[in-house]
């Protein structure tokens, strides 16, 4: 379904992150069919590149980052056609009035900071001051949103100076992931899980985020990030949320963030003893962190692991096992909420014991995988065998949806459409800041060193130990 016409202005438009994933995400909903005629993109920076030279740009990034095909170049100078390009700086007047002159009256006016967060106000202040926002006026934002509580709130009061919290769209390109929109499908499109999703039959929830990359190339801000901000803060904090909240009444922005904000306002301080940090050394795929980073001393985090409490009815007495970490044995997103025991064993304890598991694998391979009892075939008497009932939605859905669209094209269209429900808001942010906290606190306060895990592993030992103390085990990551 084609969307209103719109002007998308990509402030930092030359960016690493505009041409990797923005503007190939535009490019496919392009394809797609989804721009109205008179949609068009207008990138600003500070660099002072012709219109043309910029549509080269793109051009080769489409092809980098897009994998368009030689006979796509057609459909291709259709696209860059609809680009333009303004050299602006956002703390001075230096191109505002040629940026006002290229935009047009009632359409969609789609402003997306693609820049670092201190540039956030500036942009914001000029916006109007220029007298660019009409009542059709969105504002994008990307993470980091803050560094703690503290800046966070800053910037959500800058922006709130200016804008509308209706106008504000705060990306966490997680929940744009098809996957784990799907969560809420299976949670609330289905009435078999729902019912069991509670303490009573749930023992615990295992959330993983696994991946094989470093931190190439983003050694700076990574340094002063580590895992606990770069991803457990916002994306598994996200994940969880969707996991744990109520049934919204509505499929509505505010009914579902109002709903994830009551779990992320649920969740206990964690027990220093119930987190793990570990950072990547040496391995046969590249140097340790302290190298990459230049830094023989630094103690930041590639890895955290943690046990989490959200304290409500539903979820009193079920940990929620996290974790996530870099140059990982494999790239793996799933989760596994692992239920009771059946109460009972009719058949004996020597027939075995076997809990029923259901996994959703984000990425890779995505699909849902739920394990039940069966008898072990063969005459020797009752046994119990656990046996997968597999559904990989590649093979479910037919070789088109093979690889799902990437998180970036929902997410601009959601833009455009006007619709907040997967963008986070602006109370959210803060309350998962005001949880992540503390933890960086404590670890601060007590000199906290990571535990060197080798590249390549599953991540350290004492993490395995987090979950064998509960008399637990992680699931496989690969
Ligand atoms: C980003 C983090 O937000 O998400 C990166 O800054 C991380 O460090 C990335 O690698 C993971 O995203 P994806 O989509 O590859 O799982």
């Amino acid at each position: 379904i084609p969307v209103d016409p719109f002007d998308l202005i990509i402030f930092g438009g030359t960016g690493d992150l505009a041409q990797r994933k923005i503007l190939p995400a535009l490019y496919r909903r392009f394809c797609a069919g989804q721009w109205h005629e008179d949609a068009r993109i207008i990138a600003a920076a500070r660099a002072g590149h012709s219109a043309e030279d910029f549509r080269r740009m793109v051009a080769e990034s489409l092809h980098r980052h897009a994998a368009v095909r030689a006979s796509e170049s057609q459909r291709v100078s259709r696209f860059l056609q609809r680009v333009d390009y303004v050299p602006l700086d956002a703390v001075s007047a230096e191109g505002w009035g040629l940026l006002g002159e290229k935009l047009s009256p009632n359409r969609v006016r789609a402003f997306y900071f693609s820049v670092g967060p201190n540039l956030f106000g500036p942009l914001a202040e000029r916006v109007r001051a220029y007298d660019l926002a009409t009542e059709d006026t969105r504002i994008v934002v990307e993470k980091p949103f803050g560094h703690d509580l503290g800046s966070a709130r800053e910037l959500n009061a800058t922006l709130a100076a200016h804008f509308d919290e209706s106008q504000i769209y705060r990306i966490d390109h997680y929940l744009g992931k098809e996957t784990v929109q799907n969560l809420m499908a299976v949670r609330f499109g289905n009435m078999l899980f729902e019912p069991l999703w509670n303490s009573q039959y749930v023992d615990h929830i295992q959330i993983t985020v696994a991946e094989t990359v470093g931190i190439d190339g983003r050694e700076e801000y990574y340094e002063r990030a580590g895992a606990m901000r770069d991803m457990v803060q916002n994306h598994l904090m996200q994940l969880l949320c969707l996991i744990a909240m109520e049934p919204p009444a509505k499929f509505d922005p505010d009914a579902v963030r109002d709903e994830k904000l009551k779990v992320i306002r649920a969740l206990d301080p964690v027990e220093p003893h119930h987190i793990v940090r570990g950072q990547f050394s040496a391995g046969p795929e590249g140097v340790g962190y302290r190298e990459c980073v230049g830094n023989p001393r630094s103690t930041t985090e590639s890895y955290v692991a943690l046990k989490a409490h959200v304290s409500n009815w539903r979820w009193a007495g079920t940990p929620f096992y996290l974790r996530t970490g870099k140059r990982l044995v494999a790239r793996s997103s799933v989760i596994n909420v692992m239920f009771k025991d059946a109460p009972h064993s009719i058949f004996g304890e020597e027939a075995g014991r076997h809990a029923n598991a259901l996994s959703i694998r984000l990425q890779p391979n995505e699909g849902i995988t739920l394990k039940v009892t069966i008898k072990e075939p063969g005459p020797g008497g009752m046994r119990l065998i656990d046996v997968p009932l597999d559904m990989s939605f590649a093979e479910a859905l037919g070789p088109e949806n093979q690889d799902p669209p990437d998180a970036y094209e929902r997410l601009v269209m959601d833009v455009i459409r006007g619709n907040q429900t997967l963008f986070m808001r602006g109370d959210e942010v803060e309350a998962a800041w005001a949880w992540t906290d503390p933890i960086i606190a404590g670890w601060l306060a007590r000199g906290d060193v990571p535990k060197p895990y080798d590249s390549g592993s599953t991540g350290p030992g004492d993490a395995e130990l987090l979950m064998k103390r509960d008399g637990r085990r992680w699931q496989g990551i690969k």
